[in-house]
């Protein structure tokens, strides 16, 4: 039989009050992003009291333990977390450029699978989630691995010229984007990528949450292209941290034709 805890949180945490103050907080969340009750820093705090400093696998755990028994949080989690690092198995890039930082449990994951040599720059919207992920990956051993740069592709061109004068974003030189901040910028901010000629043929672009909450456009634009100047293979999953609302994340193959 299932304890209480399994109810009321792996399956269903619909059913805990940390699930239900971010549906009370949602125009906050989608506007500030972050859930308004301090749970950001409380993570922070949790990990560097619980998870063994320098071990970015203890800071994973940790962070799944925290969001599985305390507060519910917006990270990929960890089944979409287990594509997502299949993803960049399968990539191997050397740049990986993400959007949506949040407190870094993504870029913690995808540091303990990249190549040695291997840099994320993730940028993130919220000075206070860059500093909350900062501090994580500070303590899991991997902040030299990871740039996170505050600002967003759509503020007119400042933040995309900082990340090609000062972060190495430049002309063919990302190899693996992850998709993970406001659900509506997905296809904005992609074209503004391809519009900077930031990816070569062979560049991969992982999305989450393109079924819920859902991005449409992206997902649109990603069939329209099919076998033109993407290749996508789309995953079923489900909602970070549940198993009741299903979700899918794509990753796409750019392929323009030559020329
Ligand atoms: C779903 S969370 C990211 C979760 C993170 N990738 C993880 O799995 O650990 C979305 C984040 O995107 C940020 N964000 C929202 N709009 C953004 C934008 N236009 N550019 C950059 N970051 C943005 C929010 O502040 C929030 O921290």
């Amino acid at each position: 039989m299932n304890s209480l805890t399994e109810i009321g949180g792996r399956r269903l945490p619909f059913l805990r009050w940390s699930f239900l103050r971010i549906l009370v907080g949602m125009k906050r969340l989608t506007t500030e992003w972050q859930v308004g009750d301090g749970r950001e820093d409380a993570l922070a705090e949790h990990v560097v009291r619980h998870a063994r400093a320098g071990d970015v696998d203890d800071a994973i755990r940790v962070v799944d333990e925290f969001c599985y028994t305390r507060s519910y949080m917006m990270n990929v989690g960890d089944e979409k977390g287990a594509l997502l690092d299949a993803a960049v198995r399968r990539a191997s890039p050397r740049l990986v450029l993400e959007l949506g930082t949040y407190c870094g449990y993504s870029a913690l994951r995808m540091a303990r699978v990249l190549p040695a040599h291997a840099h994320t720059v993730s940028l993130e919207f919220n000075p206070d989630n860059a500093r909350v992920a900062r501090r994580l990956l500070e303590h899991a051993g991997v902040a030299d691995r990871v740039t996170v740069v505050v600002g967003t592709l759509g503020d007119g061109g400042r933040t995309m010229d900082a990340l090609e004068q000062q972060h190495g974003v430049t002309t063919g030189a990302v190899d693996l984007v992850f998709l993970d901040h406001d659900k509506d910028a997905y296809l904005p901010d992609l074209q503004r990528v391809l519009a900077r000629g930031w990816l070569h043929p062979g560049s991969v672009v992982v999305a989450d949450n393109v079924r819920l909450p859902g991005a449409p456009e992206y997902k649109a634009y990603m069939s329209g292209e099919e076998g033109r100047t993407w290749r996508t293979v789309e995953h079923e999953a489900h909602l970070e941290y549940q198993s009741l609302l299903k979700d899918l994340v794509l990753e796409s193959t750019y392929q323009p034709a030559p020329g």
